[in-house]
């Protein structure tokens, strides 16, 4: 791969796909060229040389010319077919797809330890942000003892409109679709699913441990209601979606939630579609990323930086894995919560180990308490469509032993 010309075979021609396309056009001096485009949607209009189309994923999989595969398609079981194919074939491959990589995390990694062919996958996490690069080689040797950030621009962008314009819930998350910022399927954005699929990739390459989407638990922002936003301004504090894992002597925590966020926060004045990562290491202490984490060109503009890095013969070295650091993913630790009903007595106070503040009023109930994580999102209560939880400001999270 050192220096060769790259031959791309391209899976999928969407937002990103095109992004890239464009990119790869409008960059000077770049060795990379398209060989083939592969869709899947005969009657669509297309922005490409009709030439390079294919409906056929042989035709790319199977031409010996190609050496790189870009996988862009939004099919999550086609996208892990393609991607093992690749590998076997010995063609490197870089995909944007974070629901395929934060679910065959250890397949794709045991398969490139097999067959020594690289899988590059910056894209998928945080868009333009290169966290996993620097995860990987800026601190390889820095102990991290935390990461959190806003890793989702459609919740950011709806969060920053109910906050700063006053717009409701529905308006601010139809503005984010119309700007292509927000999935068709808006679940994924606002369910926190997207978030949680990244903090799987990172939590890898942060901690050297492959943890699954089903271990870690996400509470999307649908229920933050009106009540809730003039709790969070009397506090002086702003609503964002946060993803976080932290390191707490051998165990690791992570989740994605709601959360109270005060202005000494730099994820406070983060904003609109933008996405923010915060790394916490144990000597290099606070360092902040900020980029868009979505969107045509900054998502192209990532997956053109993975594909040049090929050139020079890049592949993730899982320094974190291989360091052997003895860390195991836990989902219990104590946290404090603002938990809100609108229904009397929905919240079960039994289930907190301490209370600091409640509050009643014929229509809202709220506690602010500490809880231990697995009560509460095992608790019968927190999934009612009338109780919404948010985890308090400074997100203390407290290991149990
Ligand atoms: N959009 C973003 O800002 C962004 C940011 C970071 C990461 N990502 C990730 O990047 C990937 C692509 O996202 P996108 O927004 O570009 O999606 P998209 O606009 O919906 O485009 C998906 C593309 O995949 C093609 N496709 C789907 N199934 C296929 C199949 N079986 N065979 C061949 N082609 C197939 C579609 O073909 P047709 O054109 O024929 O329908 C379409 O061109 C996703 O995994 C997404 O999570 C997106």
């Amino acid at each position: 791969m050192h220096q060769h010309k790259i031959k791309l075979g391209i899976f999928g021609f969407g937002v990103v796909g095109q992004g890239l396309y464009q990119t790869i056009k409008q960059t000077k001096g770049l060795q990379v060229e398209v060989i083939k485009i592969c869709v899947k949607n005969k009657s669509k209009k297309r922005l490409a040389d009709k030439k390079l189309l294919t409906f056929n994923k042989s035709e790319i999989l199977n031409n010996k010319e190609i050496n790189v595969i870009v996988e862009l398609t939004n099919d999550t079981e086609f996208a892990f077919e393609i991607v093992k194919e690749a590998i076997k074939r010995g063609k490197a491959v870089v995909t944007a797809n974070k629901k395929m990589v934060a679910g065959h995390q250890k397949e794709i990694f045991d398969l490139q330890q097999k067959f020594h062919v690289p899988v590059l996958y910056e894209a998928s996490s945080c868009g333009s942000i290169p966290i996993i690069r620097n995860l990987e080689e800026y601190y390889d040797n820095d102990s991290i003892n935390a990461v959190e950030g806003i890793f989702n621009g459609a919740t950011n962008y709806i969060l920053t409109k109910i906050f700063d314009d006053n717009k409701s819930y529905s308006k601010a998350l139809k503005e984010a679709q119309e700007k292509g910022f927000a999935e068709t399927e808006p679940n994924m954005d606002v369910g926190g699913y997207d978030s949680k699929y990244k903090l799987c990739i990172i939590i890898t390459h942060v901690f050297g441990v492959f943890v699954k989407p089903e271990q870690i638990f996400n509470y999307g922002i649908e229920k933050i209601s009106d009540f809730d936003i003039k709790i969070a301004k009397e506090k002086n504090c702003k609503i964002k979606l946060i993803a976080f894992t932290r390191k707490i002597g051998n165990e690791i925590f992570g989740a994605v939630f709601p959360t109270f966020v005060k202005p000494d926060n730099i994820l406070y004045s983060l904003e609109n579609e933008y996405n923010g990562v915060v790394v916490e290491g144990a000597f290099s202490e606070k360092q902040f990323f900020l980029g868009k984490g979505a969107g045509s060109y900054p998502t192209g503009s990532a997956v053109l930086s993975d594909i040049s890095a090929l050139r020079y013969g890049y592949k993730y070295e899982y320094k974190k894995y291989f360091q052997d650091l003895n860390l195991k993913f836990k989902d219990d630790f104590l946290v404090e919560v603002y938990a809100r009903s609108e229904h009397k007595n929905s919240i079960r106070k039994n289930d907190f180990a301490s209370i600091s503040e409640e509050y009643k009023s014929a229509d809202n109930h709220f506690i602010i308490g500490k809880i231990r994580f697995s009560k509460l999102t095992t608790s019968s209560w927190i999934r009612k469509p009338h109780v919404n939880v948010l985890i308090t400001p400074e997100n203390k999270l407290e290991n149990l032993n």
